[in-house]
Parts: C-alpha cells; sequence; structure tokens
C-alpha cells in the first residue's frame, strides 16, 4: 500500500443508514439547526451543505434564507439527497433548494457562496487539503466556512491538523462558536479585503 500523506489518510464514509440515528428529533433540541446557523445566515444568502446527510442543517439554511435564498446541499450519498430533498418538499422549502450529487475528491460547487456548511464531513473526505481549497474559491470574499467536527470521533490533534490545512488555503479563525459533542471553527478569507 502506498504511503499516505496527513491530507489523504484513510477515511470512512458514514453509511445512509446510521443517519436514522443521529438525524432524530433528540438531535433537534441538542443541536437546533435555525438557532445554530441565525447569527450567519440572512435573507437571500446563497449557502451551501456539505455532505448535507438526511438533511438536519440544510432545512434550517432553507428556512433562514428565505423565499430569496439559495441552498446547495451537496453529498456523495444518493440516498442522503433522495431524503433531503423529501424533506424539503414535506416543509414547502424545496423552491429554494438544489441537491448535489459530488465526488469523494470534488464537490463540483457553484458559487459564489455567501456560507458553507461543513458538518461533521472534513474527517470522512479523502483530500481535507482539497476540500478547504475547494471551498475557498467557492466563497464570496466575505464568506464564512462553517466546520464542526464530533468530538468523540474526531480528537482535538485531527482537528487542528484539519486546521492547518485550512489555513494552507487561505483561511483564518473569525470565530470559535460552541454547539455540544462538536468541535466548531468559523472561517473566514484571510485575503478576503484583497479579493473585494
Ligand atoms: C456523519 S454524516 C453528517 C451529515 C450531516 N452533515 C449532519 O451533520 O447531520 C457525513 C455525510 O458526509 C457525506 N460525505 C462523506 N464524504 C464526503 C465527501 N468527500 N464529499 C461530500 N460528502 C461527503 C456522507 O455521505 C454523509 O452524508
Amino acid at each position: 500500500m502506498p504511503p499516505q500523506s496527513q491530507s489523504k489518510k484513510s477515511h470512512h464514509v458514514c453509511p445512509w443508514w446510521l443517519a436514522y440515528t443521529f438525524d432524530n428529533s433528540l438531535r433537534r433540541m441538542v443541536h437546533p439547526a435555525d438557532k445554530t446557523l441565525a447569527p450567519y445566515v440572512r435573507p437571500g444568502m446563497s449557502v451551501a451543505d456539505i455532505g448535507c446527510g438526511f438533511g438536519h442543517f440544510t432545512m434550517g439554511l432553507a428556512r433562514l434564507v428565505g423565499p430569496q435564498g439559495r441552498v446547495l446541499a451537496v453529498d456523495l450519498q444518493q440516498k442522503m439527497l433522495d431524503k433531503t430533498m423529501a424533506r424539503l418538499r414535506k416543509a414547502g422549502l424545496a423552491d429554494r433548494a438544489e441537491t448535489t450529487p459530488c465526488r469523494a475528491e470534488r464537490l463540483g460547487l457553484s458559487g459564489p457562496l455567501d456560507f458553507i456548511l461543513a458538518a461533521n464531513v472534513v474527517h470522512e473526505t479523502p483530500d481535507p487539503a482539497g476540500f478547504f481549497a475547494e471551498t475557498a474559491e467557492s466563497l464570496t470574499p466575505t464568506g464564512l466556512l462553517y466546520v464542526m467536527e464530533p468530538s468523540f470521533h474526531v480528537p482535538e490533534t485531527q482537528f487542528q491538523a484539519e486546521l492547518d490545512l485550512a489555513a494552507d488555503a487561505g483561511f483564518e479563525i473569525a470565530e470559535r462558536p460552541t454547539l455540544t459533542g462538536e468541535r466548531c471553527i468559523m472561517l473566514q478569507l484571510a485575503n478576503r479585503k484583497a479579493r473585494s
């Protein structure tokens, strides 16, 4: 087996059926999507939920951007996207959302985006450096990238290594939000003034 670099170490993708265990009413209490994202997402914004799973946070994003906004829900697994779209339709929010399949090493985002959420997904990507480079490219100069990783699964050292890769891609820390059971960071582009 070839040696793997820090940015391309082995990864495990959450199977679609496991989403039933964490996207439920308890999660909605512990991680209320609207309240968690409301400080950063305003009506009319273009936003993305990368690795959307069953759409826990996509639903909150769709409510927050309002009818003039746009939400891209991106995932590797079609079953995740289908479930997310079914929930959006049921809630009458499908008109402002789009589900987009991606490849493990390429998100294929269509920007510019005002806000990107990466909830519990960076540790599953085979190329976090590429992930941060692509998200940096897709943001508006003042855009934000919210990374959260499960604390029980991603140790502090691994999270810090991810942040180092984000810094290499041109991100700097904007804020350290807190959320139960998650390691969280809000990132902004370090050269945002030059880009605007
Ligand atoms: C642990 S789940 C989290 C789902 C959701 N963000 C949440 O917090 O409820 C991780 C999700 O990321 C997706 N995923 C894994 N690797 C990915 C990649 N390289 N690009 C996009 N999505 C990916 C998986 O298919 C899965 O839906």
